[in-house]
């Protein structure tokens, strides 16, 4: 039987689009990582600006909230010279109930060259993928509990900076991801992409309620105690409580689940020494995660915002580079 293409790729392997990590090669990360390591310098010069996406049309569509996402994937098009449109959504024609398709179909009437989309329905940015123009280039912003694969990248270029600085390489590496796992796109892209690294002992600590099943058959060790998920880590990666995506009561209260789960100084101390502490945002402080930590000194949360900029013109550039 032949097997049927990912749409994000071209006939020679090469991304069109950016829809998930998932089935993405360690040389597809890599190569995104080492573009986004040679845009890092772009934001030191005094003149801010490559001219590789010149003429170009970015529509960033976020279908969902977003600060640092959507912010950052406007800089890193600003950045790479694109004009940049940023659909408001709410006062959109989506409120007098024009379908997503429809929306696009119009956007590309506009002369679209690409577009960036949140949606908090798992998929839809396969939907569009499926149905735009070849010329036209779409990468998923975060669908549903699916996928952030932007999130998942800058994740793996924060680590690999701070791990490089340690002497130390994925395949070296204990990383715990801690928290609500079952809602979280990012988890799912960051696992992914960490045994896709070569990540050799990948961890999933949460209450049971909060772990989804099938994580061992990808060679996560599944925890339920905090201290035991997290002793002798090099990466924590903690995660927001997502109670717009909860269905019923699967916690006890923010405050037990602090106690169960939140990242204090006493549970970081039994972490390595100088693990790292990451956060994809927003946090609830006092929640998931102790403010003294959240602002620590082994906290990279607002590193990992800055190279999500370098990320995302990565990912802009190789995909606007590549033919259907
Ligand atoms: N990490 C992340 O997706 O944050 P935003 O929701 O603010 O974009």
């Amino acid at each position: 039987m032949l097997s049927k293409r990912h749409p994000q790729l071209n006939k020679n392997g090469e991304l069109i689009h950016l829809l998930t990590l998932e089935g993405l090669s360690r040389a597809h990360l890599n190569q995104i990582l080492d573009t986004a390591a040679s845009f890092v310098t772009v934001s030191d010069q005094e003149v801010k600006k490559l001219p590789i996406l010149r003429g170009k049309s970015v529509f960033n569509l976020f279908f969902e909230n977003s600060t640092r996402t959507r912010t950052t994937f406007e800089i890193a098009a600003k950045r790479l010279s694109a004009d940049v449109f940023n659909l408001d959504i709410q006062r959109s024609s989506t409120a007098k109930g024009e379908t997503m398709l429809d929306t696009i179909a119009n956007l590309s009437a506009m002369q679209a060259d690409m577009f960036v989309v949140r949606h908090s329905s798992s998929g839809a940015p396969f939907l569009i993928a499926e149905h735009v123009a070849p010329h036209v280039h779409v990468v998923n912003a975060g669908d549903g509990r699916h996928a952030h694969p932007t999130q998942g990248l800058l994740d793996m270029y924060t680590i690999r900076h701070f791990m490089a600085k340690r002497g130390k390489q994925f395949t070296d590496l204990r990383v715990a991801i801690v928290g609500d796992i079952l809602h979280s796109r990012v988890a799912r892209s960051d696992i992914h992409a960490l045994s896709t690294l070569g990540v050799p002992e990948l961890r999933a600590v949460g209450p049971l309620t909060l772990l989804p099943g099938g994580l061992e058959e990808m060679g996560v060790r599944v925890f339920s105690k905090m201290d035991e998920g997290i002793k002798d880590v090099d990466v924590i990666i903690m995660l927001r409580l997502q109670n717009e995506r909860m269905k019923g009561a699967l916690l006890p209260s923010a405050q037990e689940y602090f106690e169960h789960y939140g990242l204090t100084r006493e549970r970081l101390a039994l972490a390595a020494p100088n693990a790292i502490v990451m956060h994809p945002g927003p946090m609830n402080r006092g929640v998931e995660i102790a403010s003294d930590v959240a602002d620590g000194e082994q906290a990279v949360i607002l590193d990992q915002v800055t190279f999500g900029i370098a990320v995302r013109m990565a990912v802009m550039s190789l995909v606007a580079g590549n033919k259907a």
